[in-house]
């Protein structure tokens, strides 16, 4: 059994931090949302439980709430602020509703701590801290002391240490809170004990060895895309159960220009592994017909896949696993359990009704994509690999605005072909988490040569992030982003307009669809 900790989820914004920032430290960790039942909190038995933040007032009518039988369950719990609130409504606490905005704290606020306190020993007893509430809490509940304080909030930390209980009002797991990262070190290793586990040395070890146990002699197809995810998932598999495995590229024709010769070139020149490439642009374009709605693009483009990969696995096995490089943040953003659905990843979709997988082989379900690159990095995939810039499984049909065909996407292909050499050129593309080209479908008119154009708009995006859950917009020069203009408009036919997307994550999402 791994070392848990719950990340239970009230709806703040900074949720999937808190859940890497846990990770960083070497102790695995789960979001869950506010609504799991307690007996599968039982079930896990976690060592520690933390409550986020999140945009409501423990007053609110439809404010989420949790059974306080979990302050009973002997489990060190750490809340950060709304969930601090909540720990100390619940245990009896006063916690104040404010109506207007006198007390509230928003931004960096410099806070004084008690370093006697678990939490906060060996650290400075005052520094700055990242605030972000309305409400405050004016009285602990009992049994509770107060282990920090501000200038309007009286108290911005609590703790009982008797059961193992603490709350910090502002936000340890931004970058902003001096010292946060340590105070969340010392919840997990001096209040939760725990060990440290999560390493990816331990990771690959332990998921070799279930891959094995699992697959036993059977076969197993892999849909591999080229990208990172699938790649380090097809590293995995090759180490559990080398030519077992079959590694199968759909070429589906939506991919970017000379992506399918260079995924083939990689993998048959650089890995022992059985590849296979199966071209059936066609077949998708056909399926993708008059299609506009993208969710339903997406299920079309995921379910035609499972339909090939089911058909190879037949072919080459009679029967076996299929194997895909989910990540972590795919089933979060695709709305798996209570999350929001967002957008339904390509392999999120559910397997049609006759298609007879043993199973579904997942190996980096749980990881974050920093995780994933670890562990490619690990295995001793080349650099370049790990650290493609990620492609996204539907490929350029979610690039294609509207209806896709194959003179669209050659449009595309051409223009996102100009970007990627302009940025290779001036050395712009390492620095960019992600950048491409979309083609939103809106023509406009334009003069070229003395004569008037109406013609397609095509808007170029570059992001830079971490983890592709938040990203911001890049700052590229403008010199760069005008020689990008130039060429697209000079070499690709029936463009005559480029903008440029200045769109952070959230609101925005990095794919236009
Ligand atoms: P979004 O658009 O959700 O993108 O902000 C976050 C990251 O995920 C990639 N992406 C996908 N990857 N299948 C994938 O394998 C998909 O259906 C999918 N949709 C988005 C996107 O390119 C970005 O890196």
């Amino acid at each position: 059994m791994k070392e848990t900790v719950i990340v239970l989820d009230f709806g703040g914004q900074y949720n999937q931090l808190i859940a890497r920032r846990v990770r960083e430290c070497n102790v695995y960790c789960e979001i869950l949302p506010y609504t799991v039942p307690i007996e599968r909190i039982r079930e896990i038995d976690p060592k520690g439980i933390i409550f986020t933040g999140g945009p409501n007032s423990v007053y609110d009518e439809s404010s989420p709430h949790y059974t306080p039988e979990i302050f009973e369950l002997g489990i060190p719990i750490l809340g950060i602020c709304y969930g601090c609130q909540l720990m100390a409504y619940s245990l009896g606490g006063e916690v104040v509703s404010a109506e207007d905005n006198s007390v509230s704290e928003y931004g960096k606020t410099d806070t004084a701590y008690r370093t006697d306190n678990i939490l906060f020993k060996n650290l400075p007893d005052s520094g700055i801290s990242w605030m972000s509430h309305r409400d405050y809490i004016s009285q602990p509940p009992e049994g509770f002391v107060v282990t920090a304080a501000t200038a309007h909030c009286p108290v911005a930390a609590m703790a009982n240490d008797k059961k193992k209980l603490y709350g910090v009002q502002f936000h340890p797991e931004v970058n902003h809170t001096q010292n946060g990262k340590k105070m969340l070190r010392s919840f997990l290793y001096n209040v939760c004990e725990c060990e440290g586990t999560w390493k990816m040395d331990n990771f690959i070890d332990t998921t070799v060895a279930q891959i094995k146990e699992q697959v036993g002699d059977k076969g197993v197809v892999l849909g591999l895309s080229g990208g990172v995810d699938s790649s380090v998932a097809a590293a995995l598999l090759s180490k559990a159960i080398g030519k077992q495995l079959t590694c199968v590229f759909v070429d589906q024709g939506l991919m970017r220009k000379d992506e399918g010769d260079f995924v083939e070139n990689t993998f048959t020149k650089l890995f022992d592994m059985n590849f296979v490439r199966v071209n059936c642009q066609d077949e998708f374009l056909a399926k993708l017909k008059g299609i506009t709605d993208p969710e339903e693009k997406r299920n079309i483009i995921g379910t035609e896949f499972f339909n090939v990969f089911w058909n190879k696995i037949r072919e080459s096995y009679g029967s076996g696993f299929f194997a895909q490089g989910t990540i972590y943040p795919d089933r979060i953003e695709s709305g798996k359990g209570d999350a929001a659905k967002i957008k339904t990843h390509h392999n999120q979709v559910e397997v049609p009704k006759d298609i007879k997988f043993e199973d579904i082989i997942e190996p980096l379900k749980d990881l974050f994509k920093d995780e994933v690159r670890a562990v490619g990095e690990k295995l001793g995939l080349p650099h370049e690999l790990v650290w493609r810039q990620p492609f996204p499984g539907p490929g350029l049909g979610v690039r294609v605005i509207g209806e896709i065909t194959a003179e669209r996407v050659k449009i595309l292909q051409e223009a996102d072909a100009i970007f990627r050499d302009e940025m290779k050129k001036s050395g712009y593309a390492e620095k960019m988490s992600q950048f491409f080209v979309v083609l939103p479908g809106v023509k406009t008119v334009g003069v070229m040569g003395d004569a008037r154009t109406y013609d397609e708009l095509v808007a170029i995006r570059a992001v830079t992030t971490d983890d592709f859950m938040t990203a911001d917009w890049a700052k590229i020069p403008y010199d760069i982003l005008g020689s990008v203009s130039n060429r697209i408009i000079n070499e690709v036919e029936h463009v005559n307009r480029v903008v440029y997307d200045i769109t952070s994550k959230p609101p925005g999402t990095v794919e236009w669809e």
